[in-house]
């Protein structure tokens, strides 16, 4: 690189009018690499060293037959003229010309020949010595093909025409101007195109002029601005001179897309609720009313988990209005929180419409769950009191006034399951959550009787961590309350077994992670992104 680099930036000084016009000539004159040159002659440009024109020349260049005459030193109409003035005084059949020169060069070089009148053809059997060459030609190729059979009922080989020579001497022409490709005259060119001898070919190339920063030698040029390059009373970077941007340059081929391990788990999790029956429930509502996600589910008002510390409110719009609920469910509602009903004695407080109305960051997918139930029990109303047992799941994202630390964020996922049907008990609810978690790939999972406002009983789920050599607590669940039931409208005796788990948990065991923050949220390093294994858990 160097090397031709000094050449060009040599030329151009001794040059009379500082150029080189052509680079393509430059580099066969100085026995370069012309794509060694092109790259030289960029990165001076670059540099301001040269100033350079990109142009595009169509080239004569000579087709592999013709490299082979350049090669041998004799177009084939001299080969095929020099066998014949050898086999003078007698001369020679095509059969025997073939065989001095080869059959391609026989028949190209024998037509040329003729056309020079070179040499001449003397039909044996007929007065006539002149015939048409290219008829003479044919007419031998043909019995050729007919192979053994067809020379052997040629009875009389002597029948042949001769070939004569016309001239003691001739002057290769056609090598002459093989020779040099790049002095063709157009006719020339033409006709050795027809012939195959030529093809046309494009060539960029430049021109190149000295640029604003000519020097025989290449200064280096500085890429960045450095602290040291600015500091002092005299800073450097006045006379570094800098190199400058390259705006063409190709950038860097982008990385396709990669999902995140949580999208990953999903999409198996989501895969292993939908064959074992569950239908999807719609998890797009991330602003909910305090009535859908905590009163709907017979949560009191003044449950701790309705503070400020655990669930974060919205100041704008800070409510939503009662209006759009079922007036009828509402008061059902408010009078199971206040006296209860349904076989309870209810809280006996005072229930606020307005406390219902406050818009909150959903604290768990329950709140769709219970939306869910509620449009379930209508439909069933509808249908005349017809019961459809139902299995939904949800796996989306929730909101918590949570202080962060190695287990907890603010904002994370969770996964719930429901099966609603008449006479559903804990041994169904216990069954249908080991299934489920032999499923994810979770053999081992035990149960503790935990409370919930809106399950009786409940139960904290535990699975059984090999790694960690411990059992860790992943999910929670229950049966639903008759106090969120009934006043839906559900009948007596559907009972809905439900359970919920963060899909962080399972993705963190499932990918050896153990601090959250790694797996979710803004500290999460990128190139985890790119180069997470694929998550396949379960059946498949
Ligand atoms: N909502 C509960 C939680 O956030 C999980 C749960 C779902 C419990 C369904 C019981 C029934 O932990």
């Amino acid at each position: 690189m160097e090397a031709v680099e000094k050449a060009l930036l040599r030329a151009l000084d001794s040059s009379p009018d500082g150029s080189v016009a052509n680079s393509l000539a430059f580099a066969s004159s100085n026995g370069l690499d012309h794509k060694a040159l092109c790259g030289a002659i960029r990165s001076l440009a670059a540099s301001e060293l040269v100033v350079s024109k990109e142009l595009a020349e169509q080239r004569w260049v000579l087709t592999a037959e013709a490299q082979s005459y350049v090669d041998q030193g004799s177009s084939p109409e001299v080969q095929v003229f020099r066998a014949v003035l050898e086999s003078m005084p007698n001369g020679i059949t095509l059969t025997g010309l073939r065989g001095k020169v080869g059959p391609v060069a026989a028949g190209v070089g024998f037509k040329q020949a003729m056309q020079h009148k070179w040499v001449s053809l003397l039909k044996q059997d007929k007065p006539k010595p002149q015939q048409d060459a290219d008829a003479v030609a044919q007419k031998a190729e043909k019995e050729e093909a007919q192979g053994e059979g067809g020379k052997k009922k040629k009875k009389e080989p002597k029948a042949e025409p001769l070939i004569l020579a016309q001239r003691e001497e001739v002057e290769d022409a056609c090598l002459n101007l093989l020779r040099r490709p790049d002095l063709l005259s157009a006719k020339d060119a033409q006709a050795l195109k027809k012939r195959k001898l030529v093809a046309q070919e494009k060539t960029a190339y430049f021109s190149v002029s000295k640029g604003p920063k000519f020097a025989l030698e290449r200064k280096k040029e500085a890429t960045d601005l450095t602290r040291d390059m600015i500091l002092g009373d005299k800073p450097k970077w006045r006379d570094l001179g800098f190199k400058k941007y390259n705006f063409n340059a190709m950038a860097p081929v982008p990385q396709g897309g990669h999902l995140h391990p949580l999208l990953k788990v999903r999409a198996q999790f989501r895969k292993i609720f939908l064959r074992m029956g569950f239908e999807e429930m719609p998890t797009n509502r991330f602003v909910e009313s305090s009535f859908w996600n905590f009163d709907a589910l017979f949560q009191p008002q003044q449950h701790p988990a309705r503070d400020a510390h655990d669930t974060f409110f919205l100041t704008n719009p800070r409510y939503s209005s009662s209006a759009a609920w079922p007036q009828d469910y509402l008061e059902r509602v408010r009078r199971t929180h206040e006296e209860g009903g349904y076989g309870s004695l209810g809280y006996g407080y005072n229930w606020k419409l307005e406390e219902a109305e406050k818009n909150i960051l959903r604290t768990h997918t329950t709140a769709v769950s219970s939306r869910m139930l509620y449009q379930l029990s209508k439909k069933c109303e509808e249908d005349g009191g017809k019961f459809t047992p139902t299995r939904y799941f949800s796996i989306d994202r929730v909101f918590r006034n949570e202080s962060v630390d190695r287990t907890h964020l603010a904002e994370f996922h969770q996964c719930e399951g429901l099966v609603a049907d008449r006479d559903l008990s804990l041994a169904h609810l216990i069954g249908t959550i080991e299934q489920f978690f032999r499923n994810i790939g979770i053999p081992d999972v035990k149960f503790k009787p935990a409370y919930n406002p809106y399950t009786e009983p409940s139960m904290e789920i535990f699975v059984y961590h090999p790694g960690l050599q411990k059992w860790l607590e992943i999910g929670n669940s229950g049966i639903f309350r008759p106090e969120m039931l009934r006043p839906m409208g559900l009948p007596e005796d559907v009972k809905v077994i439900a359970w919920g788990l963060s899909l962080e948990r399972p993705t963190m065991i499932l990918y050896g992670i153990d601090n959250i923050r790694d797996l979710f949220g803004h500290k999460v390093d990128l190139e985890m992104m790119r180069t997470n294994p694929i998550c396949r858990i379960g059946l498949d």
